[in-house]
């Protein structure tokens, strides 16, 4: 998928970002790809993580590194505990510390709940809710032993968690990734409400439909986007640039007021489109 699909050039202010390091999780694909390089653009040097998949992650630092900033491709499983701890490690040894996380990670095993295996059930908990909790974890404890760098940015880190409309939309057949978007929404306003006192700030972007391999079935063929764009007030399926934008902007000190929020980057999906012609 090219990244830049649908972006207009230069859109990203080249420094917002500069001397920022910034660690996005799930990054070697979709919206944590497309993230890691809207990053890279704003001058953030870029660690891009994956579990696998290790060619196209290199692709991607790569990519960043030809904005003239740092990246590299760190391999780890988010819900792994030790991989996640060696992961920040490795981070803070090699680029000297963190500013920025993307919780990005995540997937959807979709079943009807009677079908549902709890396999499913733990992996999608497992790597969306769990994964978040324990790089947001890790990378508090970097920011709170650095503290605030005024040159850097005006707060001591941020934390910006991938959500989904479906943190608020009940999702039949998806009882595992909505219950996961669920838990992201609360562990996000508990941490940024535990972590703003240090001038942490912790907050999310929710996505709506973004044109990604996770729903690609959902816009694929022209009668799927049709009966997809029913659900979509602003008439287009997003782009995972859409997303990249609202996390450049959250991270950058343009939003350092922005405290547990989160930014919905939906065309209008969470606006009860289905009222617009009853009720
Ligand atoms: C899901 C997609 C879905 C979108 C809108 C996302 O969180 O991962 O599969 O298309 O929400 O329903």
């Amino acid at each position: 998928m090219d990244s830049t699909v649908g972006a207009p050039q230069g859109v990203i202010p080249a420094r917002l970002l500069h001397g920022q390091k910034a660690l996005v999780t799930g990054a070697n694909s979709g919206i944590g790809k497309a993230t890691a390089i809207g990053l890279g653009r704003a001058g953030a040097d870029v660690v891009v993580n994956y579990v696998a998949g290790r060619e196209a992650a290199e692709e991607v630092a790569a990519e960043i590194a030809s904005f003239g900033v740092r990246s590299a491709a760190y391999e780890a499983d988010v819900s792994q505990e030790d991989q996640v701890v060696a992961m920040m490690d490795r981070m803070v040894r090699e680029f000297g510390t963190i500013d920025i996380l993307v919780a990005n990670a995540g997937l959807q095993r979709d079943a009807s709940v009677t079908e549902m295996t709890l396999a499913q059930w733990q992996k999608v908990i497992d790597v969306n809710l769990t994964g978040q909790f324990l790089c947001a974890r890790e990378a508090a404890k970097e920011f709170r032993r650095r503290g605030v760098v005024p040159d850097v940015s005006r707060s001591a880190g941020k934390i910006i968690c991938m959500s989904s409309v479906h943190q608020i939309i009940p999702w039949a057949g998806h009882v595992n990734y909505a219950s996961s978007k669920g838990g992201v929404q609360m562990m996000m306003q508990t941490l940024a409400q535990e972590l703003a006192p240090e001038k942490i700030r912790v907050n999310a972007v929710a996505p709506g439909a973004i044109k990604t391999p996770i729903n690609r079935a959902a816009w694929e063929t022209p009668e799927a986007q049709k009966d997809l764009l029913r659900l979509i007030p602003y008439d287009r399926v997003g782009d995972p640039d859409d997303i990249a934008h609202a996390v450049v902007a959250l991270a950058s000190d343009l939003m350092d007021y922005v405290v547990g929020t989160t930014l919905y980057v939906d065309g209008g999906m969470t606006l009860f489109p289905g009222f617009a012609t009853g009720g």
